[in-house]
């Protein structure tokens, strides 16, 4: 080193990289040799940890695994309902027997548009699958829609 002593302020924050409470206390003892007017670096500011989805953003997130789909009694019995924010159709085939099944279709994968005389039908090419288990009813699907797991508990229909 030449002749000046570097600030404390240099020589120790880099050394306190991460501690944040520490290059509080250093700064001050900066300020002490010489420095006053200079401001003294504003204390850390605590920074967001949110990492939870928002709709503030303008898009719309699915729900997490866990969070609830729909209640039992949105699903009709026979048919079912597609949830095209998470790209699921869950169906209803009899009583109390609910699936779900990706909302995707197997064809050039656009989203199935509507669950109706006991098929799930896709709107772009007419391919139809059946309630029941999602197989190929008509069009040029060439395969059944893949499942989905799902946990019913109670009234409740959550992303499994
Ligand atoms: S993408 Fe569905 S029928 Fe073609």
């Amino acid at each position: 080193m030449s002749g000046t002593r570097p600030c404390r302020r240099v020589v120790l924050a880099a050394g306190a990289a991460g501690f944040a409470g520490g290059a509080v206390a250093l700064t001050a003892g900066c300020s002490k040799y010489g420095d006053e007017g200079a401001d003294p670096a504003p204390p850390p500011k605590s920074q967001p940890t949110s990492a939870a989805p928002s709709e503030s953003d303008g898009k719309k997130q699915p729900p997490p695994k866990g969070d609830e789909l729909a209640r039992t009694s949105d699903i009709p019995v026979g048919g079912g309902k597609i949830f095209k924010d998470e790209k699921v159709v869950v169906t209803q085939p009899e009583k109390g027997d609910f699936k779900a099944f990706s909302a995707v279709c197997t064809h050039s994968g656009c989203l199935v548009g509507e669950v109706a005389g006991g098929t799930i039908n896709c709107p772009c090419h007419g391919s139809k699958y059946n309630v029941a288990d999602a197989s190929v009813a008509g069009g040029p699907a060439p395969r059944p829609l893949p499942p989905q797991n799902i946990t019913v508990t109670g009234n409740s229909i959550t992303l499994a």
